[in-house]
């Protein structure tokens, strides 16, 4: 089965925009398990950006469903999980200056010092995912460093079709492919997300690897129109028909 990860960050980010405290990550987080997500997801940004200190420790005490810790590889941020022990905590490249987490980890370049930073966390019983880019080189180091868990980025396929680059995109969707293949065939769980919408999950839903996609500003986005569980539902029909 494909599990669906809903990513909450951008609830956090409506709410920052006032200084209140609504909208409620927490209460978005609640809403998504009653409709059908399998695990919340939340990026504790160095710069707080969005979620909260506050958001993870509320996430941790409410959630009935596993927590997606996402953070950089920082002493900061690995002090933080292992007080809190998420389910899962994944890694990802973070830049200050970006929009958006916009490329992959790199692994293969850093293979002693990430191996270095995620044994304390996986010794502490949280699944240790890698957000990176499709590169053979990137999955196998990954693999060679005792992760759990890959997560295969999805943002230049979304962003080619956006685009109306049909070509590129689905270049970008066979290196997806042989990606996720090559993963499982070093005994690695294949996770894939970024920028997916109703439009892209298709394809990458149909890929029989993945095990898991985590979705987050489309689904916000959506619920302004249709409301958060219908988005939620609306996807997990998606996802569900593409691998039938
Ligand atoms: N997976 C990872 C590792 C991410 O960093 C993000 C964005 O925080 C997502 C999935 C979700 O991406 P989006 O919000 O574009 O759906």
């Amino acid at each position: 089965m494909l599990r669906l990860g809903v990513n909450i960050d951008h609830v956090a980010t409506i709410r920052n925009a006032r200084g209140t405290p609504w909208p409620d990550p927490v209460r978005a987080a609640k809403l998504a398990e009653d409709a059908g997500a399998d695990g919340i997801t939340a990026h504790l940004r160095e710069d707080r950006r969005h979620i909260s200190d506050t958001d993870i420790d509320k996430l941790m005490a409410a959630l009935r469903l596993p927590l997606n810790l996402e953070m950089a590889a920082t002493a900061e941020m690995q002090t933080i999980a292992l007080r809190h022990r998420p389910h899962a905590v994944c890694i990802v490249p973070e830049k200050r200056e970006e929009r958006t987490t916009e490329g992959g980890l790199d692994v293969a370049g850093n293979e002693a010092a990430l191996a270095r930073y995620i044994a304390p966390l996986r010794d502490a019983g949280s699944r240790v995912s890698l957000f990176i880019g499709h590169e053979p080189a990137q999955i196998r180091a990954a693999a060679r460093i005792g992760a759990a868990v890959v997560e295969l980025h999805t943002g230049a396929y979304c962003d080619f079709d956006t685009e109306g680059r049909p070509a590129e995109r689905d270049a970008e969707l066979a290196a997806l492919r042989d990606g996720a293949a090559l993963a499982a065939s070093l005994g690695l769980e294949v996770h894939a997300g970024h920028g997916l919408t109703f439009d892209t999950v298709g394809p990458i839903a149909a890929i029989p690897e993945f095990m898991e996609l985590n979705i987050g500003h489309f689904l916000i986005a959506e619920s302004v129109f249709i409301g958060l569980d219908k988005a939620i539902q609306e996807m997990r029909r998606r996802m569900d028909a593409a691998r039938t």
